[in-house]
């Protein structure tokens, strides 16, 4: 079956609801005290695999739209990257709302502690790029910058999974699936890294 313009009206729909499900659940836990002993912890915990866990969808939708030759599934990929910096931009603000309570000083003494801050704060600055950068008008205006901007996805790819086994203190099983999975979608997609780097 070839996917249609109508049938990724319909996939965005069903999109937007997947997405924004965890988001009501998260709520009605944390209201309904079922956020576990530290509701803080599992807010930003929830918040990160929830953008993690996105952006790694965002990056299967280009092998399979290829493998199944339904090129309309690219247009879903716009969607899906919003969200992505939708979940990341809550993770951000409960870490700097709900864990430091807006003490911006406690932000740089806590990127000196914890590195692990700091790879985040680059992947996040990147996916902010990246959703700014994503309108159609943008990108015609910016050419052949807007590919080269958006090959730092894969930059993107690479510095997330990093972030999460750093921030880990004794469980990594968890975050080393994620570095294998992230490393498996990068090598679906070897050959045109490997033309990134040649261009350079
Ligand atoms: C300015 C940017 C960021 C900051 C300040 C930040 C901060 C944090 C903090 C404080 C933790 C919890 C560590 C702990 O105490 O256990 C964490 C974990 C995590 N972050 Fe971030 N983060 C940022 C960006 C991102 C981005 C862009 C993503 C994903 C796209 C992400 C995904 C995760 C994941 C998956 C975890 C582990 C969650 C878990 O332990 O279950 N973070 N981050």
């Amino acid at each position: 079956m070839r996917i249609t313009n109508k049938h990724v009206f319909w996939l965005k729909a069903l999109m937007h609801v997947v997405a924004i499900l965890p988001i009501i659940y998260l709520v009605l836990a944390v209201l309904g005290d079922e956020a576990g002993g530290d509701p803080v912890q599992y807010i930003i915990h929830y918040t990160g695999i929830g953008a993690l866990n996105t952006f790694l969808i965002t990056l299967c939708i280009s092998p399979i739209a290829k493998k199944f030759k339904q090129g309309a599934l690219i247009q879903t990929r716009r969607l899906i990257g919003l969200y992505v910096f939708a979940y990341a931009t809550l993770h951000l603000m409960a870490f700097i709302s709900l864990d430091l309570l807006f003490e911006w000083t406690l932000f740089f003494q806590e990127t000196v502690k914890r590195p692990y801050i700091v790879v985040g704060t680059v992947a996040y600055l990147l996916l902010l790029a990246l959703s700014v950068t994503s309108l159609n008008a943008v990108r015609r205006k910016m050419g052949k910058r807007w590919q080269q901007l958006h090959n730092s996805v894969y930059l993107v790819a690479v510095l997330v999974p990093i972030h999460f086994f750093w921030s880990v203190k004794s469980e990594i099983i968890e975050p080393s699936i994620y570095i294998a999975v992230a490393a498996l979608l990068l090598f679906f997609r070897k050959s045109q890294i490997q033309r990134i780097f040649k261009r350079k």
